[in-house]
């Protein structure tokens, strides 16, 4: 995942602000707030228990997992005698592992980012997704490290290897505040305006035909509402912004829109649950479209915690199922495509000193942490599968929790953000996820 240089050449802005990064603001306490993500879903189906098969019901029949009828024929998808408001089916399945991908095609496409160590993962990278996004490696200093030099190597391998296996690829970032090089912003904004258009024709056009999205921009939003410019703090500041005004965001688009007339073109962002976020965004891309700005969707983050925070002017105290849902929901009125691009869900609360003697290990994490962390995922992914008419895909930031960049902060600390555990076994938040009928 190699954070290491990448990320304090981008001034280990991510430590300390920007995304959930380790500290939060200033300690509120324990945040109990258990509450949490309950604010939508919480519907789930009881799982697990499933009584004797047989009386299988499955009437409504759509999806390739049997729906077994639990005790005494409850199952509403017959739509049988059940008693109204019970739960609509009972989920089995059975002794294996569900294919995540193959459980969701009537959903949404199931992604995961990777790096370098995909091989690593492949097993459970072909068996569960059916689309990637390079973790790290199709970022501008990754393909134009110098003016002129492109360097396709890794990143073709890994978008072959994803082809290979019948897996779609998220083409990830074109234009970015983080991780470019400098050189990118010297000059006059005409020379610079000239290396983005060259950057994004050269890389688009080479994936053409094997990447069909793009995150054309990244992160062009400042937590209060207002436009990243070049003056915020250190790791923070866009030298895009600097060099060409806000005009850069639409300069990106129509560029792109030129180099592969094919490609979906995203606006991609974090942080969309905060209302003033996500009317911010709503508001751009609405002036953009009115404009004629070639913008096709729009990619949600969606970087979680295990509970919203307790501080109102945290981020994270806006971080509900409900809040996400009204930025899908006002997204996609503009026509645009929605797409959640980075899913991972900390153990870790924002607004939370946490000392050495407070990390997570792999010795310490209880069960009941992962049980909540179930939850929450659950209350999540019940939302998304309401919307798949308006989400064509979902991607995690990472696949198990061996390898995830939510591990990479100098304190050492460790996190266990995603659905399957060092060993790639699937954890109580991959059973959350899949805990529904088809
Ligand atoms: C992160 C990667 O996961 C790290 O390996 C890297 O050091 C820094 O960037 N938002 C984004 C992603 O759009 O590109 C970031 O990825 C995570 C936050």
């Amino acid at each position: 995942m190699g954070i290491g240089g990448s990320l304090s050449s981008g001034g280990g802005g991510v430590e300390s602000g920007g995304y959930g990064g380790e500290s939060g603001g200033n300690g509120t306490g324990g945040g109990s707030g258990s509450s949490g993500g309950a604010a939508a879903g919480g519907t789930s189906p009881a799982g697990g228990s499933a009584g004797p098969t047989g009386g299988a019901v499955n009437g409504g029949g759509s999806g390739g997992v049997p729906a077994s009828g639990g005790a005494g024929g409850a199952d509403m998808q017959s739509g049988g005698t059940g008693s109204g408001g019970a739960d609509p089916c009972v989920v089995d399945h059975g002794t294996g592992i569900p294919a995540l991908g193959d459980y969701y095609a009537g959903h949404f496409a199931m992604g995961a980012a990777i790096d370098t160590q995909y091989n690593n993962y492949a097993s459970v990278l072909t068996k569960h997704f059916n689309s990637v996004t390079a973790e790290d490696q199709m970022k501008f200093e990754a393909l134009q490290p110098s003016e002129g030099n492109f360097s396709y190597g890794t990143a073709d391998q890994m978008v072959n290897f994803a082809t290979n296996n019948g897996m779609a690829v998220r083409g990830h970032a074109l234009v970015w505040h983080r991780q470019t090089p400098s050189w990118v912003y010297s000059g006059s904004p005409d020379q610079v305006l000239s290396r983005m258009r060259n950057h994004i024709s050269n890389v688009m056009q080479h994936f053409q035909g094997k990447v069909a999205v793009w995150d054309v921009v990244n992160e062009a939003m400042m937590d209060d509402g207002t436009l990243r410019t070049n003056d915020e703090e250190a790791g923070q500041e866009s030298g895009w912004f600097g060099a060409l005004g806000e005009s850069y965001i639409a300069e990106a688009f129509i560029a792109a829109r030129a180099a592969d007339p094919t490609a979906k073109l995203f606006y991609n962002d974090y942080y969309n649950y905060h209302p003033v976020r996500r009317e911010a965004i709503y508001n751009m891309l609405a002036e953009l479209l009115a404009e004629g700005v070639p913008i096709d969707g729009v990619g949600l983050q969606t970087h979680l915690n295990l509970e919203p925070g307790t501080d109102p002017n945290e981020q994270s105290y806006h971080q509900t199922v409900a809040n996400l849902e009204e930025a899908i929901l006002m997204y996609s009125s503009l026509g645009l495509d929605v797409q959640i691009t980075e899913v991972d869900l900390s153990l870790y609360l924002r607004g939370i000193t946490y000392t050495s003697d407070m990390f997570y290990t792999p010795q310490n994490v209880t069960p009941e942490i992962f049980e909540q962390q179930a939850e929450r995922y659950r209350g999540f992914f019940d939302m998304f599968r309401e919307h798949s008419d308006l989400i064509s895909s979902v991607t995690f930031w990472g696949i198990s929790d061996d390898n995830t960049w939510l591990s990479e902060f100098d304190s050492g600390r460790q996190d266990f953000p995603l659905l399957f555990d060092a060993q790639q076994q699937p954890k109580p938040a991959f059973w959350a996820v899949v805990d529904f009928c088809n």
